[in-house]
Order: structure tokens, then C-alpha cells, then sequence
């Protein structure tokens, strides 16, 4: 049975961007794979270590928001980073290994540097300062989170695939100074490209255009009513086209089956955009509905998501311990004797 990894900052609540993708393959995988699903909340660190006060509470969230969203504590280990001391000492040995040239190559890197450094940490604060050690080195912690489970395989976005191409590296550079001892993980994308926000951009937390799993109707319908559509199609019956079209992107990635007549209805000018985008909201919104339901039971347990990381983290213990142990002794460095 293979061994699935996958990680999440806890940056806020899970949105419709990660329904179809993310999730999906991770409720999937769990009916038949060894799983491990963690918050990646160090990671949260790389890019918010001024504003580090909701990270505690994200991170409950996304446990919620997980379970809510069909992730079973069950099947699937669930845990969080911090839990995981051996995640750290495997991040700085492999350091040691890591050329700066291939983390200062990494695209993903380049990328958020750019978007994120002209977005604060906190509001009205300063611009945010990146440019650090920590987050340079992400991909390192990355690949420690991977590699100290054993991962095989790692369900995750597009945007990921140069993070586990390094991780790849890394792991191919440590069984060749050190002996095999790490799988070569294999990332697992799913079909679906990126979900866009009400603005055309791609829907990130980080853009504020991300529609909740947990929004109420009013703000699906209140999103979607803003969303960015044909600048060509002005009045009601005026023919528009749907390639160029949010609402119409919306209905191709979560209704799949009713997108075609959409379509159609809209080319032929007989769709106006106002009932299109109130059609369209009142559809995500009955899609979540279950969600919503079992969202609000999970809070009304109080403490349910401390539960769920504790079990997580008294299973996962003797996993990542003899993974240590074995680094070690492959490194020439003295075993210790940690508490299991
Ligand atoms: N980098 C991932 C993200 O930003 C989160 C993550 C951290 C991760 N460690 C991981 C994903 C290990 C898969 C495996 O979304």
C-alpha cells in the first residue's frame, strides 16, 4: 500500500479553488492508500512570521473544514507539523545538501516573492520582507514533511509541481551520499485546473477572492453576482461568449453537465448575466449545503479539532521516530532515545 502525504497551511478556511482538486483526490486516496494529511503551520511561518496569532485558530479550522469536506480522521492520519519535532532535524540535514542554486531557480518561489511582497502582514503594515532564509529554504521543509513519512505519493495543485521536482532532487542527492532510504515521490494532480475568483484572477486567500466551502448564500450570491464576464455583452440579449466568462468557467469546473446549454443559451444571446450568475450561485450554494450542515456540528464539539491532532500525533510518533533513527545511523550521527 502505498504511503500519501500531502500539507496545507493553515492560512485561513478552505475555498472552492481547493473543492474539486485537493480534496477530491484526498478523500479518494483514503479509502485505499496509507494516508497523511497534515497542517503545514511552520510553513505558515515562511510568509507570516510577523502576524503569527491566527495560526492556532486556522489551524483548527482547517481540521474542521477538512472533516467537514469528507477527510476522515479514520482512515487518514491527521496531524500538524509542529507536532513533529523530526520534521526539523530532517529539514536541517537537509540543508546541509540542498545547492542555493536550485531553490533561487524555483519558479514557485519567484512567484510569490513577487505577489506577496506588495501585500503586508498585517493590515496597514509594513510590505511584507520575504527575502529570508526560512522561506528560500521552504522547499527543504517540504521535502522533510514528505520524506520523513516515507511519502510515495503527494496529492496537490499544479502551482506545487516545481516543489516536489526539488523535493525529487533532494531525496535523489540524499540516497546517493547516504544509501537509499527515501522514495522518490510521485505529485498526484488532479484533472482540474485552477478555479478562478470572481476577479479572473486564480482564487487565493492571498488575492481576497476566494469563495468560502463554509460562505453563507448571501455571500456566494454576493461573489458570484461580481464576478468578471463578457465586457462585450451588455444588455440582456445581446449574444455573449462564455470563453471569456467567470461565471460561465464556474459552471464548466462544478456542473459540468449543465455547462454546455449554458452555453448555448448564452451565445445565442439568450441568457442575460444577472439570472446566469443567480442560477449559478444558487447551484454552489445547494452543492455546499452539506458541508455547511456538518461544518456547524463539528463546532458545536467544542475541543473535536485538539482531539483529532492529538490522535494524529500519538500515530504518527513511531513512524517518523524510526525514520530518524535511521537517517542517523546513515549519516554516522548518534542515535538518540526520544520518547515515543
Ligand atoms: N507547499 C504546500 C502549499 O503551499 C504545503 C505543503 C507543505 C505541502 N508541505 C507539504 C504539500 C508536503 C504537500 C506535501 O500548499
Amino acid at each position: 500500500m502505498s504511503r500519501v502525504v500531502t500539507g496545507y497551511r493553515p492560512t485561513g478556511r478552505l475555498h472552492l479553488g481547493h473543492l474539486l482538486g485537493n480534496i477530491s483526490s484526498m478523500q479518494q486516496m483514503q479509502a485505499d492508500h496509507e494516508c497523511f494529511f497534515f497542517i503545514a503551520d511552520w510553513h505558515a511561518l515562511t510568509t507570516d512570521y510577523e502576524d503569527t496569532a491566527s495560526i492556532a485558530a486556522n489551524t483548527r479550522d482547517l481540521v474542521l473544514d477538512w472533516i467537514a469536506a469528507g477527510i476522515d480522521p479514520f482512515r487518514a492520519t491527521i496531524y500538524k507539523q509542529s507536532d513533529v519535532p523530526e520534521v526539523a532535524e530532517l529539514a536541517l540535514y537537509l540543508s546541509m545538501i540542498t545547492p542555493l542554486g536550485w531553490l533561487e531557480r524555483n519558479p514557485t518561489y519567484k512567484e510569490q516573492l513577487r505577489d506577496l511582497s506588495a501585500t503586508p502582514q498585517r493590515s496597514g503594515g509594513a510590505p511584507r520582507q520575504i527575502t529570508t532564509h526560512g522561506f528560500l529554504g521552504y522547499p527543504v521543509l517540504q521535502c522533510a514533511d514528505i520524506a520523513i513519512v516515507g511519502g510515495e505519493l503527494v496529492p496537490v495543485g499544479e502551482d506545487q509541481i516545481p516543489h516536489l521536482e526539488l523535493t525529487r532532487e533532494i531525496v535523489r542527492r540524499f540516497n546517493r551520499l547516504y544509501g537509499h532510504r527515501f522514495p522518490e515521490p510521485q505529485p498526484i494532480l488532479t484533472s482540474t485546473p485552477r478555479v478562478m475568483g470572481p476577479d479572473g484572477r486564480r482564487m487565493s486567500k492571498s488575492f481576497g477572492n476566494a469563495i468560502w466551502l463554509s460562505d453563507p448564500i448571501e455571500r456566494i450570491t454576493k461573489a458570484v453576482a461580481s464576478a468578471v464576464t463578457d465586457p462585450a455583452k451588455i444588455k440582456r440579449d445581446d449574444p455573449g461568449d462564455p470563453e471569456v466568462c467567470t461565471v460561465y468557467h464556474w459552471w464548466r469546473q462544478f456542473f459540468p453537465e449543465a455547462a454546455p446549454d449554458v452555453a448555448d443559451r448564452c451565445r445565442t444571446g439568450h441568457l442575460g448575466c444577472v439570472q446566469d450568475k443567480e442560477a449559478l450561485a444558487a447551484a454552489l450554494s445547494a452543492r455546499l449545503e452539506p458541508f455547511r450542515e456538518r461544518r456547524a456540528e463539528l463546532e458545536a464539539k467544542a475541543g473535536i479539532a485538539d482531539e483529532v491532532l492529538s490522535a494524529g500525533r500519538a500515530k504518527i510518533r513511531p513512524i517518523v521516530g524510526e525514520t530518524i533513527e535511521a537517517v542517523r545511523d546513515a549519516m554516522h550521527l548518534p542515535a538518540t532515545r526520544r520518547p515515543t
